[in-house]
C-alpha cells in the first residue's frame, strides 16, 4: 500500500474500508465504514462513470456537459464478490474495487491494466466553503502519454506538466501560460499502445498532474464539487473520442458559408470602411464570406443597439452586403450597461436577472461600456429572455451570426480579471457560487445565443463563436483561441490549439489569423493564412491599434498567396463539409494529431506540427522565418506532394522542400479529394461538375463526400448525399466502386476525374461493365475523365 506523508501531512482524508455494497440496474453503490459512497455506473460496456461523496449520500446529480440524448445501454454487467474485493464485469472492461481502501483498478477482458488507482479517491475538507477538495491519483507508467485538455498552450503530449481550468481572459497569453479562456477537462492517456479518456465532470477550478509533482502519478483534483469522473476505454484514440464526444455532445452542422473565409477587425466602422473593405474582397478575388462588426457597431458598446452615426441603416447594409455574398457577424458581451435610459438594462433589472453578490447586491464590474451588470444565463429563464433580444438583429436586420466574447467572463481592473467568487447563480436550480459556476458561464451565454440566433434564423442555420467554453459547448457553439499575438511562436501555439480542441470534442475552432495584439509581418501573415486555411474555423482577426490586417495591408506577393491559399480551402469545401459531417454523426474529429492518426507508432507520440486534415490530407505549417522546406514525420503509408505529386513512403522523418508559396501539404494514396470551383463565396457559382482527385494506389482506399442544400434542416429528413467511393488499384488497372445514400440529388450532373499519380497509359474504361469511348489524345494532354454522375462501377484498364 503506497502511502504519502505529503498528502496526509496536508490534511487528506481517505476512504476506509467497504462495509456494504448495492447493486441497483446499471450501478452499484459502495459504502464505507467513514460514510463515502462510490457510485458505479455503467454508462456503455465501455464507459462507466464513478462518483464519490464523503457524507454518506448524493447530491442533486445534474450537469451542464452530458448530452442528454448520449447513448447508453451495456450488454453483460456482473457484479461479484471476492474475499478481498468486489468485481464488476461488462462486455468491454472488469473493474475491481479494493475492500480495504476502495481503490479501483480497471482492466480489459484480456487481464491488462487500463488504469489503477494510486492513492485513489481521497479529500480535504473545506472549512472555509464547506465541502471538499476532491482528489484523485492514478498510477502511470513508463511511456504514458497524455493528450487533450482543450485550448492549452504548450506541447501536443503534457506528459510532465501541471494545467489548471479556470476560464481565464488571457490577453496575449504566451505558451505554457495557464490558464487560457476554456475548460475541457478531458484528456487521453496512452499507455502500451493503448488509449483511454477520463472526463472529469466538474465546474470547480480543477487542476491535473500528469507525472509533474510525482513521477508515475496522474492526478486530478477540484476545489469542490464531487470526485466524478468518467472513464472511456479505448483502445484506440478514436473510441475515446468519439465515445466522450457522444456524452457531450455534438454541434448540428454549420451553414456551408461558416466554413468558407471570415474578415474580422477591432473594429470596422463606419459603414464606409465595412465597404470599402468587402468591395476589395471582390476585387483583388480573394473569397470571402464573412465580414464582422466589433463593439463598435454599437451605441456605447449597449449589446442589442447600433450607433446610429456610424451605421445609420443596419438593415439596408447587412441587405447590400449580403447581395455581394457577405454575412454579416456581430459581437454580443455579456455586460449590460448600468444605464437608466437602456431598454435590455431596464428590462433585466425589472426581471431581476442579473447576478448578484452573496448579500444581496447586483454584480457589478467594468467592462468596455464601464460599468456594468452582468444577466446570470445559468437561469432557464434569463436564457430564454437572452434568446428573446435576438429577434431584432437576426428577424429584422438580417445579421447571420453572433459573436460572443469576454464571457470567461472577464472584468477589467480587478486582480483576478473576473467575479468575485461569492456572486451567486442558479445553475438551473441548483443555487450555487460563482466558483462553481465561473466555468460554465461561458457555455451557457453561447447556449442562451444559439438558442435565440436559431429561433430567428430558422429555417436557415446559426451560426455562433464563443471565446470561453466549457466541456459540451460544441452542442451550441463554434470558439477561436482568444487574443493571441503576432509571432512565430503564436503561430505554433495555434496549429497546437487547434489540433487540441479537435480532440477534445469541440472541432469548430480557428484562432487568429495574423494575431490578434501586434503587428505580423507579411511573411508571419503568409505561413499563418496557409495553416489557418487548414482550420474548420478560418478567420482573420486584429486588434487593430498597430496596423491593418487585411491581405492587402501586405505587398503583392503576400496577396496572392493569400488569394492562393483561401481558394484551394474554397476548392475544399465539400471535404471540409464531408469533414464536418463525420465529426456531427460520428463525432470524429476534423483534425487529427499524428497520434491520433496512427497511435501504434510511437514515432508519433510527441510530434505536434503535422496533423492530418480530415481522413487524407497531411498538413504541416511552416513555423519559422525563411525557411525554404522543413523537416518533417511523414506518418506510415504511401503519400503524394499535393504540390508536386510525388510519391513517399511514410514511417519516416524527412525534409520537405517548399517555397514561400507552400506548405507541406500531402494526400493520402487511394484518396478521392472533391473540390469545388472557386468561388467568391458559397453558392456564387452554379457549376455542373464535381472535381475528384483521384491518386493512384496499388491497394484499397474509401473515400467519402457529404453534400446537401448546404443550409437549412432538410438534411435532418434525409436530404443529403453521400457518396461512398472504393478505389482498388492493381498494377495495370484501378476499379472505382460508388455507392449512394441520401435523397438530395446534387446540382451538378457528372464528375470530372483527375488522375493523379497513375504508373500505367490508360487503354480503355468501363463504365458498369460497358466500354466507353473516351478522347484519347485530349486525354493524355490533360489527364482526367468526365463521367457522368450515375455510375456504380469506373474501370480503368492500363496498357
Ligand atoms: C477581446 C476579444 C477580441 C475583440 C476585443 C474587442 O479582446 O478577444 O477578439 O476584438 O475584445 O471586442
Amino acid at each position: 500500500m503506497i502511502t504519502n506523508t505529503e498528502l496526509e501531512f496536508k490534511g487528506d482524508l481517505y476512504p476506509s474500508k467497504i462495509v456494504s455494497f448495492e447493486h441497483d440496474v446499471d450501478s452499484v453503490f459502495f459504502n464505507t465504514f467513514n460514510s463515502v459512497v462510490l457510485k458505479i455506473t455503467v454508462v456503455r460496456d465501455s464507459l462507466i462513470r464513478f462518483r464519490y461523496t464523503t457524507k454518506g449520500y448524493f447530491s442533486n446529480d445534474f450537469s451542464y456537459a452530458i448530452d442528454k440524448s448520449h447513448s447508453h445501454g451495456y450488454n453483460f454487467l456482473e457484479v461479484t464478490e471476492e474475499a478481498e474485493y468486489y468485481q464488476i464485469q461488462t462486455s468491454k472492461l472488469k473493474c475491481v474495487i479494493q475492500k480495504i481502501d476502495m481503490r479501483v483498478s480497471i482492466y480489459d477482458l484480456n487481464g491488462n491494466v487500463l488504469l489503477e488507482d494510486e492513492l485513489g479517491f481521497h479529500w480535504e475538507e473545506s472549512y472555509e466553503y464547506g465541502g471538499n477538495i476532491v482528489k484523485m491519483s492514478k498510477a502511470s507508467k513508463d511511456g504514458e502519454c497524455f493528450y487533450g485538455l482543450g485550448d492549452k498552450a504548450t506541447q501536443m503530449n503534457l506528459k510532465g506538466k501541471r494545467l489548471e481550468n479556470f476560464a481565464t481572459d488571457q490577453y496575449a497569453f504566451q505558451k505554457d501560460q495557464e490558464p487560457l479562456y476554456k475548460v475541457v477537462p478531458f484528456f487521453i492517456g496512452l499507455q502500451n499502445k493503448q488509449a483511454y479518456g477520463i472526463f472529469f465532470d466538474n465546474t470547480f477550478r480543477t487542476f491535473f498532474d500528469f507525472c509533474h509533482e510525482r513521477r508515475n502519478v496522474t492526478s486530478f483534483w477540484a476545489e469542490g464539487g464531487e470526485m466524478n469522473y468518467y472513464f472511456i476505454h479505448g483502445p484506440q484514440m478514436e473510441d475515446v473520442v468519439t465515445s466522450y464526444t457522444d456524452l457531450t455532445g455534438k454541434p448540428e452542422l454549420p451553414p456551408l458559408w461558416a466554413l468558407g473565409y471570415h474578415q474580422c477587425k477591432w473594429s470596422y466602422f463606419p459603414e464606409s470602411n465595412v465597404k470599402e473593405i468587402t468591395s476589395k474582397f471582390r476585387e483583388l478575388k480573394i473569397p470571402c464570406d464573412a465580414i464582422y462588426l466589433d463593439i463598435d457597431y454599437m451605441e456605447g458598446f449597449r449589446c442589442f443597439t447600433w450607433n446610429k452615426e456610424y451605421f445609420p441603416d443596419p438593415k439596408r447594409m447587412v441587405a447590400e452586403l449580403a447581395e455581394d455574398g457577405f454575412k454579416t457577424v456581430v459581437i454580443i458581451d455579456p455586460g449590460i450597461k448600468i444605464d437608466k435610459e437602456y431598454a435590455v438594462y431596464k428590462e433585466a433589472l425589472e426581471k431581476d436577472y442579473f447576478c448578484k453578490r452573496a448579500d444581496g447586491p447586483y454584480m457589478k464590474g467594468k467592462v468596455w461600456p464601464g460599468e456594468c451588470n452582468f444577466p446570470d444565463y445559468t437561469n432557464p429563464e434569463v436564457r430564454e429572455w437572452w434568446a428573446g433580444l435576438f429577434k431584432e438583429l437576426i428577424s429584422d436586420i438580417g445579421v447571420k451570426g453572433v459573436w460572443n466574447d469576454m464571457n470567461e467572463p472577464a472584468v477589467m481592473e480587478v486582480p483576478n480579471k473576473t467575479f468575485p467568487m461569492d456572486v451567486r447563480h442558479d445553475y438551473d436550480g441548483n443555487p450555487c457560487s460563482h466558483r462553481k459556476a465561473h466555468n460554465i458561464y461561458g457555455t451557457q451565454m453561447a447556449r442562451a445565443t444559439y438558442h435565440g440566433v436559431k429561433r430567428f434564423a430558422y429555417p436557415k442555420r446559426p451560426f455562433i463563436i464563443t471565446r470561453s467554453a466549457y466541456a459540451g459547448a460544441q452542442r451550441y457553439t463554434s470558439s477561436w483561441t482568444g487574443d493571441n499575438v503576432a509571432t512565430w511562436e503564436h503561430l505554433w501555439i495555434a496549429n497546437i490549439q487547434v489540433q487540441r480542441m479537435s480532440i477534445s470534442g469541440m472541432g469548430f475552432t480557428g484562432s487568429d489569423i495574423g494575431g490578434f495584439a501586434e503587428q505580423p509581418s507579411g511573411e508571419l501573415y503568409t505561413r499563418w493564412i496557409q495553416l489557418g486555411v487548414f482550420h474548420p474555423f478560418c478567420r482573420t482577426h486584429s486588434s487593430g491599434d498597430h496596423g491593418d490586417q487585411e491581405p492587402w495591408a501586405f505587398d503583392t506577393e503576400v496577396i496572392d498567396i493569400t488569394r492562393k491559399f483561401v481558394n484551394l480551402r474554397y476548392q475544399l469545401l465539400p471535404y471540409l463539409y464531408t469533414m464536418f459531417w463525420q465529426y456531427i454523426e460520428e463525432g470524429i474529429p476534423m483534425l487529427k494529431p499524428l497520434v491520433y492518426y496512427d497511435q501504434s507508432d510511437i514515432q508519433t507520440h510527441y510530434r505536434n506540427d503535422e496533423f492530418i486534415f480530415g481522413n487524407q490530407i497531411l498538413v504541416c505549417p511552416i513555423l519559422e522565418p525563411n525557411s525554404l522546406g522543413r523537416r518533417m514525420y511523414i506518418p506510415r503509408g504511401q503519400w503524394y506532394n499535393y504540390w508536386t505529386n510525388s510519391l513517399v513512403i511514410g514511417g519516416k522523418e524527412i525534409w520537405v522542400d517548399t517555397k514561400f508559396d507552400e506548405i507541406p501539404v500531402f494526400v493520402k494514396a487511394g484518396a478521392i479529394i472533391p473540390k469545388y470551383p472557386v468561388q467568391q463565396y458559397v453558392g456564387e457559382l452554379e457549376f455542373d461538375e464535381l472535381t475528384l482527385d483521384l491518386y493512384y494506389k496499388e491497394g484499397k482506399e474509401k473515400s467519402v463526400v457529404y453534400e446537401d442544400a448546404q443550409d437549412g434542416y432538410d438534411y435532418k429528413k434525409g436530404r443529403y448525399s453521400f457518396l461512398t467511393f472504393r478505389v482498388t488499384g492493381k498494377e495495370k488497372e484501378l476499379n472505382i466502386q460508388l455507392h449512394k445514400e441520401g435523397k438530395y440529388d446534387t446540382n451538378y450532373s457528372k464528375y470530372k476525374i483527375n488522375l493523379i499519380g497513375f504508373p500505367f497509359k490508360v487503354k480503355s474504361i468501363e463504365i458498369d461493365n460497358e466500354e466507353v469511348l473516351f478522347d484519347r489524345v485530349k486525354f493524355e494532354e490533360d489527364n482526367y475523365l468526365i463521367v457522368g454522375k450515375e455510375f456504380n462501377v469506373l474501370h480503368i484498364i492500363g496498357e
